[in-house]
């Protein structure tokens, strides 16, 4: 039988009130020191069927998972257990860098064994599904939120999607994924959370839905619904985009789970009357599972009866969800599991670090680094002796098994002579007197960043620029080291004799760093989100659309196209942007023909020259213009990476098979295929790239 059979056989046997129960999403509790809940209230409901899924982020998951699994099989009449959900946004107990720092590695394999890590010690835990992976293209730094996202590119954020589900779903120790927020939430005006999205359709599907469409082809089991409107209608009671789109058009047949409240939202958005009425627009509009509004719990059985929402519709939902439980096997045995030894593995922590040593990114370097151990170095700055390196949403455990930047430099043979732990001027010349070299760090505190953290002010602290400025001043090489979720404005560190973006990077950034500070590894990060050069001209982002007055650099003074009269245009570091130990050198692009049939392709290829005595991996990148089109398009457009390993002074020939597919986009009249006409290709090492061949479709 298959699931959807048995699924259908359980419906026929269920009452109204345990239907609506599989919808309910509730939050787990605690147990006590004698191993009892906390919530009596939950265990009422578990126990008289009307809860189907439990939110836990709690002390210790899979004690109180366990419990409560076998609460609903023994005391439910049904015997239906339980999905347990969890966030994981990078990571459960070992924490992997933050989502915009593992960007950054363009490496889909590595993220994708980082989400099949953290699927293992999720399954260690009975957690068989979690709110991951974040997916919004995050176009605005002021957005908290930018660090749980993939940044701000539809195609890299799309390629990201898959590995996460793949990693997520694996074989071995499956976790169901959920792609979120859907849809938009990301371009809150103003970078502010929870504040409105205004965006036609049209960039809708081709820049914010590009992942969600990419995260359903690869099997995702879930969507979230975002905070937010889409064309003035709040996403969880917006039946276009919830099924027409997302259903109907992408295809999707998994769980549509609404973000904590937004069903209810409805109300103060002036969308819906009340929380009957929340029930009876989420449910038509197509949310399944109703996290943390209610609405399903106190009014939805009273909708289906009076008859303003059909059964069928219940149905259809409910099972969705018992589907996904049999697929899961978790009617067959809801306790099996892999070994808890799984757990923070040191396995684990080789994934983490190995990710770590991909993320960072190099934006600037006189020769500085890589530091060679026989030199002193002093450390300056509030991240010298600090733990709190992990990142925010993380509820890991392991919190204390962190190891501080100094003790990386530490244990990997640094002579290091002092330690400065704030931005005290005197005190910190004092420590450094005797240093060859100043590691000085700046940043965010995980507290920073992440829900509700939205800035307006993306300075680094004033205390710590005038440090520095008094470090540089007395002769001091400094290196700087940025620990942020975010981008941050840099540029009173542009002239640190090396700068590192150097994101929160987990369990083992203090050992990625130090390695890639004395050039046992080297870097290759590349940017997934711009820097600004100021606040003022944010949003700021490569993939512009093409304008009538476009900024045009080489005419920068001229006042009459899109650019600031009084300061600066140009961001302070472009997407793509990185630099490494190596330096790579770019040829010609040739192209196996000039003319691309419909359904055909074309090989773009080039050569590539490590000219230096340094191996390194250089993250390639390919670009295409379409130039003209039936809508506006943007002037460029990701659509392929590689991480090329070289070997010092070797040359490699790159090809990057160019499709019809890479060439589509959606139409005025939302169908997707290709213009026929001229296409640019570029290939380079970030997105400022000129380096570009013209071929045609016919
Ligand atoms: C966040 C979601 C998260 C949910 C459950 C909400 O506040 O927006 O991303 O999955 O909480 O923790």
């Amino acid at each position: 039988m298959t699931s959807l059979d048995r699924a259908k056989d359980l419906l026929k046997q269920m009452t109204l009130t345990e239907k609506v129960g599989q919808l309910v999403l509730r939050a787990g509790c605690n147990l006590d020191e004698q191993g009892v809940p906390d919530s009596v209230d939950l265990m009422k409901q578990i126990e008289e069927g009307k809860v189907g899924t439990i939110i836990q982020l709690p002390t210790d998951m899979s004690e109180t998972a366990d419990y409560m699994q076998h609460y609903a099989l023994e005391h439910s009449r049904l015997k239906i257990p339980l999905l347990i959900n969890s966030d994981m946004i990078h990571g459960l107990e070992t924490i992997f860098p933050v989502p915009i720092a593992s960007a950054c590695s363009f490496d889909t394999s590595l993220v994708e064994k980082s989400a099949k890590a953290s699927a293992e010690e999720a399954n260690a835990c009975g957690i068989r599904y979690t709110n991951a992976p974040m997916i919004d293209i995050s176009r605005d730094p002021r957005w908290g939120r930018i660090v749980e996202s993939p940044g701000e590119d539809s195609y890299l954020a799309g390629e990201m999607a898959k590995a996460f589900v793949r990693g997520f779903q694996n074989e071995d120790a499956y976790v169901m994924s959920t792609l979120k927020h859907y849809a938009g939430y990301g371009a809150c005006e103003g970078g502010r959370d929870y504040d409105v999205c205004e965006m036609c359709e049209n960039t809708m599907l081709n820049t914010y839905l590009y992942p969600f469409e990419q995260g359903v082809k690869a099997g995702a089991d879930s969507v979230m619904t975002g905070f937010n409107i889409i064309e003035n209608i709040p996403v969880s009671g917006n039946k276009k985009y919830l099924r027409d789109i997302l259903r109907d058009k992408f295809g999707f047949n998994g769980l549509v789970i609404s973000d904590a409240g937004s069903c209810f939202e409805m109300i103060s958005y002036g969308y819906a009357k009340d929380l009957y009425d929340c029930a009876v627009k989420s449910l038509v509009a197509g949310v399944d599972i109703d996290l943390g509004s209610d609405v399903y719990q106190f009014e939805l059985e009273n909708a289906i009866r009076d008859g303003k929402v059909s059964e069928e519709l219940l149905d259809e939902a409910v099972l969705r969800v018992l589907v996904k439980k049999f697929d899961l096997g978790l009617f067959d045995d809801p306790f099996k599991r892999l070994p808890k030894e799984t757990i923070f593995s040191d396995e684990h922590l080789k994934v983490a670090e190995e990710l770590a040593l991909e993320c960072p990114v190099l934006l600037e370097n006189n020769g500085i680094l890589p530091i060679a151990k026989t030199k002193k170095i002093a450390f300056v700055g509030e991240f010298s002796l600090s733990k709190d390196l992990l990142g925010c949403w993380q509820y890991s455990q392991h919190v204390d098994d962190v190891k501080t930047i100094v003790s990386g430099f530490v244990d990997d043979g640094f002579d290091v002579v002092g330690v400065c732990e704030d931005y005290d001027i005197n005190n910190a010349k004092k420590i450094c007197e005797k240093a060859d070299v100043v590691i000085f760090n700046i940043g965010e505190s995980s507290e920073s960043n992440g829900e509700a953290r939205s800035h307006h002010d993306l300075h680094v602290r004033n205390d710590a620029i005038n440090c520095f400025n008094a470090l540089k001043a007395a002769g001091k090489n400094v290196v700087t080291l940025v620990v942020s979720g975010r981008p941050m404005i840099l540029n009173e560190f542009v002239s640190s004799d090396a700068l590192v973006m150097g994101w929160n990077l987990g369990h083992k950034m203090a050992d990625a760093i130090a390695k890639l500070f004395s050039g046992e590894a080297n870097f290759s990060g590349k940017l997934s989100a711009t820097i600004p050069a100021c606040e003022g001209q944010i949003p700021v982002y490569y993939a512009k659309k093409k304008l009538g007055r476009p900024y045009v650099k080489s005419n920068a003074t001229w006042r009459f196209q899109a650019r600031y009269d009084d300061g600066l245009t140009d961001p302070a570091y472009v997407f793509g942007y990185g630099l490494s130990y190596s330096k790579f050198i770019y040829g010609e692009i040739t192209l196996d023909k000039e003319t691309m049939e419909k359904g055909g392709q074309i090989v773009a290829s080039i050569n590539i020259t490590n000219d230096s005595d340094c191996d390194g991996v250089e993250v390639v990148q390919l670009y295409i213009n379409d130039k003209v089109s039936e809508v506006v398009r943007p002037e460029k457009e990701l659509k392929g990476f590689k991480r090329i390993f070289m070997k010092a002074h070797e040359t490699k020939k790159v090809d990057f098979v160019i499709t019809e597919e890479k060439l589509q986009y959606y139409h005025f009249d939302g169908k997707c295929f290709a213009d026929s006409g001229e296409f640019e290709v570029f290939i380079g090492s970030d997105s400022n790239v000129e380096n570009k061949k013209l071929f045609i479709l016919r």
